[in-house]
């Protein structure tokens, strides 16, 4: 991706009919200290004078709280704004805005005890594929029950060793039928999502203050076939 910045004079020559307007700047995610920010755009503001780009993309990378920490915005602010002041900025900070704002509303289908408890769901990597695709932290809770943990692995219902949304978490023991919240998965949840198995995806409600709205309704059989052209019945 993207081109080292001390081949940007190269490429600047290489490609002369083409009219620059700026540079774009992505430099990794989940970043949750300022001072990474500071040292790769001071370099590229400082490119931008050079060629006298007009605009500059800083990118994502902005840090959630999946984990107790997250970019501390007030040290950004006093630390990276006056850096990019009087220059016209576009950001890519989706998940920061959106990845916080939503949940994933599972149901318990089974609790199994033994040498290892397990939470099973009824939405697993099939909803939410980020633990199990690169082992990421979300916080898992169960609706309405606080007291008496023991250590669950909470899991979907897919049948795959893969299918885990938490590792050795620390819960009230929940019952079949009860509400469990996955923190953080407005972004890279629904979006990522997929219908292994044959499982539907589901639905999206938006929450504001009191109202709710349904705004994406739950798949059903017929979204699986969709697209699916049967040609002996061409
Ligand atoms: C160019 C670019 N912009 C923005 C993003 C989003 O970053 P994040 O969601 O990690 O903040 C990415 C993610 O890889 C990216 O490659």
């Amino acid at each position: 991706f993207g081109i080292p910045l001390n081949s940007l004079e190269d490429f600047l020559k290489k490609f002369s009919d083409m009219n620059v307007v700026g540079l774009h700047v992505h430099i990794g995610s989940q970043i949750t200290e300022v001072s990474p920010f500071v040292e790769a755009l001071s370099k590229v503001v400082e490119a931008s004078d050079k060629y006298g780009f007009k605009v500059i993309n800083i990118g994502g990378g902005w840090g959630i709280n999946y984990e107790g920490k997250e970019l501390n915005l007030e040290e950004f602010k006093e630390k990276v704004v006056p850096l990019l002041a009087g220059r016209r900025i576009i950001f890519e900070i989706g998940r920061y805005i959106i990845g916080p704002a939503g949940i994933l509303l599972l149901r318990v289908v089974r609790v199994k005890k033994g040498n290892k408890n397990f939470i099973v769901t009824d939405g697993g990597m099939n909803t939410l594929i980020r633990p199990s695709l690169y082992s990421a932290y979300h916080n898992i809770k169960i609706l309405g029950k606080n007291e008496d943990v023991k250590k669950f692995d909470v899991v979907g219902p897919l049948c795959e060793s893969g299918d885990i949304l938490g590792i050795d978490r620390y819960l009230p023991e929940p019952e079949e039928g009860d509400l469990l919240i996955v923190e953080n998965a407005g972004a890279y949840g629904f979006s990522m999502s997929n219908n292994y198995n044959s499982t539907l995806k589901p639905a999206e409600v938006l929450v504001d203050g009191d109202r709710t709205y349904l705004i994406r309704k739950r798949e059903g059989l017929d979204d699986l076939f969709r697209n699916v052209i049967f040609p002996c019945l061409e």
